[in-house]
């Protein structure tokens, strides 16, 4: 972790990127472990172990990596940052490519996992729409969405609550790197957050939702893809 003696929390906010804080939010190590725990909840040590699992908005790709460990071998991963995609060094198939329209096949992947990707689009529900069409699109009939993204929970308003003090904030690097990645990424987040429905909703359009929880922070939801959604590519 950046030690935080010599830079006030205020300037780091405005000058650094959402990358740079994204990097000290967490180790690879621990988001390597919290995406362990994810899988597990989501049932993942009964998915076939040759599923064809493709992770949009992959990032550096630490997701992949726990896939991996949990012994996954037909793996793929997208992002549209190429700086965070050359972080990852596993054996995945990765894609530098735009979510909302994917260079995969069409029916060619099990499973697609979103963590914390749909709510950094900026048209809402316009790109949500078009990324989670997608998903369905390169899923196989039957294919499931694991995802997980930000929620409007007690707890994230407590943790919001305890970012807005500078104190706390210099205290806690973690807290400091939270709210420089929530400067960064405002103007989607809060608009993410305050159409719950909307969100559903779109999800339910290409999606059914088998499972779904609403809690620290985060909705996670496992759904399967509805016979009904389309298998063409949106022009
Ligand atoms: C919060 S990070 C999440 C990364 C990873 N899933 C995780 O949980 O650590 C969001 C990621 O979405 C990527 N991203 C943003 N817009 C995208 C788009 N339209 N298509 C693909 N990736 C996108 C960013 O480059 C970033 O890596």
């Amino acid at each position: 972790m950046t030690s935080l003696t010599t830079i006030h929390t205020s300037e780091r906010c405005c000058n650094e990127t959402w990358e740079q804080a994204y990097a000290r939010f967490e180790t690879p190590e621990q988001e390597v472990d919290k995406f362990l725990r994810r899988f597990d909840w989501f049932g993942a040590k009964d998915w076939p172990k040759d599923a064809a699992i493709v992770e949009l908005f992959c990032g550096r790709g630490n997701g992949l990596v726990a896939l991996s460990q949990l012994g996954f071998t037909n793996l793929s991963g997208v992002d549209l940052s190429a700086d965070l995609l050359g972080q990852y060094t596993g054996d995945a198939q990765t894609y530098v490519c735009d979510a909302r329209d994917l260079s995969l096949e069409t029916a060619s992947q099990d499973i697609a996992v979103v963590q914390g990707g749909v709510h950094h689009l900026p048209e809402l529900p316009a790109d949500l729409e078009k990324s989670i069409e997608e998903a369905a699109r390169v899923l196989r009939p039957g294919g499931k969405l694991v995802m997980v993204e930000p929620w409007d929970t007690p707890f994230l308003r407590a943790v919001h609550a305890a970012s807005a003090n500078a104190l706390l904030r210099r205290l806690w690097g973690k807290l400091d790197a939270f709210q420089v990645l929530y400067e960064n990424e405002r103007q989607t987040y809060d608009n993410w957050l305050s159409r719950p429905v909307e969100v559903l909703g779109v999800i339910e359009k290409y999606f059914h939702i088998e499972r779904q929880r609403q809690a620290w922070g985060k909705l996670f939801c496992l759904a399967r893809r509805r016979e009904s959604a389309s298998l063409a590519k949106a022009t």
